[in-house]
């Protein structure tokens, strides 16, 4: 504000004669369209609005997960896959009976891949999960799908994060790390990664020759396979804990990346302050809005219920029921509502929409809002719970 102060506002009353005097001096023939520009025709490219893919391979990795394959659909228009940063994720809109949703998956490939137009992502069934069981179930060479541009900040950065890089995975949270040991390999990182790999049993570790094979002649990349489950000579056995990742650091200034399932993180969080390094040098990759509000500690359990939820979106309103136990999006895909989603864990603000009334719960851990939407009464509906009738203004799904 104080630098308003100071401005000169008599400086805006010449301004807009000015203006008006070269607008109406400018010639009469139309400007060129804005791809006509070179820089714009780059800025699309590297951050397009949505690809148009297809599925051009399917590998199955065991019972409850494959590695899809996609390339440019160039029928539909996507000429070129856009060029990402090893840690990136995709988000695919989906159709799914009378239900649109979105779903962010990590790219595995690497960065070089999608130069040679292609992009692998894994997909493990979620217990209970819709979607992961739909694509398992329906994706095959040749279907056609609908992504978003390369997003996310799960990514190296070497002036915040330390030459040396522990990588935390657990289940399909290896994806991130495949990608980055496939950057580290191919040379567009530079960093030295070794991957802690927690699974129940050695049948349950993904990707596992893929890895070996990264590793093998390469001395950036380890990878260390950690069971829960099973007890085996070759592996490292129990949960990946402070005393793991001192063994395997080698050096007392690494950075923590981790990526993996909610229990984990809960588990890791309470191991962090062993490591004695500071806060920066730990990252955990936006993990998913747990889908029941009963997974958190802090939810009221006594203001469990279902609710009235009152939708306005572009002037019209819809009127909808909400469950307390689910996020206010998921009421609103279930209830055939389009509404804006990415990352679908609190953190990019893509579903950013205003509560007009009534009271929800939203777990700390997921709370990314910005200070001032937290202050003005904006919510993230991924990551919020209903807990009473709600009366909600989204933005439209373009
Ligand atoms: S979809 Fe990213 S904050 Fe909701």
């Amino acid at each position: 504000m104080s630098g308003l102060r100071k401005l000169n506002m008599m400086d805006f009353t010449t301004l807009i004669p000015v203006r008006e005097k070269k607008i109406e001096s400018s010639p009469e023939e139309k400007l060129p369209e804005l791809n006509a520009y070179k820089a714009n025709r780059l800025a699309a490219a590297l951050h397009p609005k949505s690809q148009k893919l297809i599925v051009s391979d399917v590998q199955i990795l065991n019972d409850s997960a494959k590695l899809f394959t996609l390339c440019p659909d160039k029928e539909a228009g996507t000429e070129q896959l856009a060029y990402f940063s090893a840690g990136q994720y995709l988000c695919f809109t989906l159709k799914i009976g009378s239900v649109y949703t979105t779903r962010p998956y990590t790219i595995c490939s690497s960065p070089k891949d999608a130069l040679n137009g292609k992009y692998q992502i894994l997909v493990k069934k979620v217990s209970d999960g819709f979607v992961s069981e739909y694509i398992l179930n329906n994706w095959e060479k040749g279907t056609k799908v609908v992504s978003s541009g390369p997003l996310g900040n799960f990514t190296y950065e070497p002036l915040r994060d330390a030459k040396t890089v522990i990588g935390i995975a657990g289940g399909s949270g290896i994806s991130v790390f495949y990608s980055l040991a496939k950057a580290v390999k191919e040379g567009t990182e530079d960093f030295s990664l070794t991957i802690l790999y927690g699974s129940k049993t050695e049948k349950d570790i993904l990707l596992k020759n893929e890895l070996e094979e990264l590793a093998s002649g390469c001395e950036k990349i380890k990878i260390v396979h950690v069971l829960s489950d099973e007890k085996k000579d070759e592996f490292e056995n129990g949960f990946i804990g402070a005393d793991l990742i001192k063994k395997y650091a080698g050096t007392d200034s690494y950075s923590v990346f981790v990526c993996g399932p909610k229990a984990m993180y809960d588990f890791l969080e309470k191991e962090i302050p062993a490591l004695n390094i500071r806060r920066k040098f730990v990252r955990f990759e936006l993990s998913g809005v747990s889908k029941h509000a009963k997974d958190y500690k802090t939810f009221p359990c006594e203001k469990e219920g279902t609710y009235k939820l009152t939708v306005i979106c572009a002037g019209k309103t819809v009127t909808a029921e909400c469950s307390s136990e689910y996020t206010l999006l998921s009421a609103l895909e279930r209830n055939g509502i389009p509404a804006p989603a990415r990352c679908r864990s609190g953190i990019c603000g893509w579903c950013r929409s205003r509560l007009l009334s009534g009271e929800v719960f939203i777990p700390e851990e997921s709370d990314g809002r910005r200070l001032a939407d937290a202050q003005f009464g904006y919510i993230h509906p991924c990551a919020t719970f209903p807990l009473g009738d709600i009366t909600l203004e989204i933005p439209p799904v373009n």
